[in-house]
């Protein structure tokens, strides 16, 4: 088509080529323009902290808009990607990737792409806007504090000094492997479920431990890798929504971000329609908008084809070649009463998650209680300073995505402030937001800021832009990313150096 992209044939797959046609004009209205290599970034220049998709969008938007940016990445170069990087060749996007446009230019081919996809549009736009040439690997971020004149130094001064920072470290950090007693008595080979690339799993049993999304996911490497039986040993109950694009913006939807009056609605729509016969798998004592929820259609199937089984259990012991559970009913919490059991296997996956990767060189007055993360200025800024924004790294559950449109617009928050003071919101204002947040979700089942929609994010944003006059000017950039809508002129904004960390206003 002469585009610089290659699009699929419209007569035979019409659905993809409309939606690369979509992809193609997002990327001609949206993306800012990558700087040429002789371009002077002359605004405030930002350290970006973590290349996972959150730090290499939010550094490409930077760039993009004139701001010079050093990506500071903990691993080699191979981890560019960040979680992404380290998970099997197997792991895939559960929600639809029209849900996961981490920046404007990502051109998906595939509604559900597999790492290497990601990957590579990971790359491909961290080499797009140069950031190839700024980006420090192996630099583990330690500390930030502030030099004489108020900027901010990432451990020693000579990685450089900077107006604003982006911690883009992520949830997912080290594999967590807990430490259970007996299990050294297993003769089996145990692996974590993001190392199961690789691995020889044909008419073998396999015992996953956990119930969460890498359970899911293991789930289906075995079925893939024809596994004569898998276990899932789950501790607790979590909802499983279908892989259905409309349904999974259907729920994104609620803007109160938590359950409400009507909640049994969708909730008794999925134990009919979608669990079915397996009714029971649904939680009984969790409401849908307070943990992240399991996308998934195709578990379902593999449960009921037999091949695999889904327990609710506590890990007792080991033996040489199994697993001691007890076994519980619905509604019997963790470590209540239940059938003692022994799960035979040839191999056992962790599906125990991972470490959270830690937030702690932040300087410390950015976790005084209560305004410690998830309790932060749109979940994002610490009350205590607007020249710091922590994206996509403080929430704890959602229904929604990670890498999506909002990347940009934290990114984009944190531009507006760093360059416009009466924008700036001062300590006050910001804690009063989360202290309003608190009284609006006073009945939510989990703490005000502890479980979010999509729709409840939106609403923020548009919040922060609507309550401020002096920020209606940044509308456009902020939500659209619009290059021309950058305002270039207001009172102060002149005044390059001084006080940029400081609110000014609500
Ligand atoms: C298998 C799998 C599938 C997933 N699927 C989905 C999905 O379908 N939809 C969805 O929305 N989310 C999904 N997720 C969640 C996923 O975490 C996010 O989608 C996203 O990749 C997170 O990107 P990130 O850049 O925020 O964090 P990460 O990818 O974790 O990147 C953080 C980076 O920061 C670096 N870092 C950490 N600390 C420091 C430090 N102190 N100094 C310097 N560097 C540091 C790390 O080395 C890492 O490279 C999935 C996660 C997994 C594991
Ligand atoms: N394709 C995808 O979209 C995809 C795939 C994988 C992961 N992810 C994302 O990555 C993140 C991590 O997911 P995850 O599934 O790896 O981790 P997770 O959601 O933290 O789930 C871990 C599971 O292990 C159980 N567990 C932990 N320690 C245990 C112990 N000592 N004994 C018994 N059970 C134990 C937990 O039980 P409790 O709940 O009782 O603690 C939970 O069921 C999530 O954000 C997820 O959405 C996404």
């Amino acid at each position: 088509m002469g585009l610089g992209y290659q699009f699929a044939n419209p007569i035979l797959r019409p659905v993809l080529f409309i939606y690369q046609l979509m992809q193609w004009l997002l990327d001609k209205i949206l993306s800012p323009r990558p700087p040429s290599s002789c371009t002077q970034a002359r605004r405030p220049k930002i350290a970006i902290i973590g290349a996972g998709i959150t730090g290499v969008s939010s550094a490409a938007h930077c760039i993009g808009h004139g701001f010079d940016v050093v990506v500071f990445e903990a691993g080699d170069k191979d981890s560019l990607g960040g979680i992404w990087s380290k998970v099997n060749d197997t792991s895939s996007l559960q929600i639809h990737s029209l849900m996961y446009r981490f920046h404007p230019s990502v051109k998906w081919n595939h509604g559900y792409p597999e790492r290497q996809e990601i990957l590579s549009q990971v790359r491909q736009l961290w080499e797009r806007y140069g950031l190839d040439t700024r980006t420090k690997f192996n630099t583990r971020i330690d500390k930030i504090y502030k030099d004489d004149s108020g900027r901010w130094v990432l451990d020693d001064p000579s990685n450089g000094v900077f107006e604003g920072v982006v911690a883009a470290v992520g949830t997912c950090g080290e594999p967590k492997m807990p430490n259970m007693s007996g299990i050294d008595k297993f003769q089996g080979a145990i692996y974590h479920s993001s190392q199961l690339t690789g691995t020889a799993a044909k008419d073998k049993t396999m015992l996953i431990i956990g119930g969460g999304a890498s359970a899911v996911e293991a789930l289906e490497f075995a079925a893939k890798q024809g596994c004569a039986k898998t276990y899932i040993l789950a501790r607790s109950d979590k909802w499983i929504i279908p892989r259905n694009f409309l349904v999974d913006v259907l729920f994104a939807l609620n803007v109160l971000g938590q359950e409400t009056l009507f909640s049994w609605i969708p909730e008794a729509l999925l134990r009919r329609f979608f669990y079915r016969d397996l009714a029971d798998l649904a939680p009984c004592d969790k409401g849908i908008f307070t943990d992240t929820p399991m996308v998934n259609s195709d578990v379902m199937d593999k449960l009921r084809s037999g091949k695999a089984e889904w327990v609710r259990c506590d890990i007792e012991d080991f033996t040489g070649a199994g697993i001691v559970i007890n076994k519980r009913e619905r509604g019997t919490p963790s470590g209540g009463h239940g059938e003692r059991r022994v799960v035979e296997g040839d191999m056992i996956v962790m599906a125990t998650g991972y470490e959270r990767p830690k937030l702690n060189f932040l300087p410390d007055d950015c976790f005084s209680e209560p305004y410690h993360p998830p309790n932060w200025y749109l979940q994002t800024f610490p009350p205590t300073h607007p020249s710091i924004s922590a994206i996509n790294c403080t929430y704890l559950s959602a229904i929604g995505t990670v890498g999506n449109w909002h990347i940009g617009i934290y990114t984009r928050i944190l531009l507006m402030f760093l360059v416009d003071p009466m924008t700036r919101p001062r300590p006050f204002w910001m804690k009063r937001w989360i202290d309003m947040t608190r009284v609006l979700k006073v009945f939510a089942p989990t703490d005000a800021l502890d479980f979010f929609t999509y729709l409840e994010l939106v609403w923020w944003f548009t919040f922060c832009v609507t309550i401020n006059p002096f920020r209606w000017k940044w509308a456009l950039f902020v939500f659209f990313g619009l290059s021309v809508a950058l305002p270039r002129k207001g009172p102060g904004m002149q005044d390059v150096r001084k006080g940029r960390d400081v609110g000014k206003t609500f």
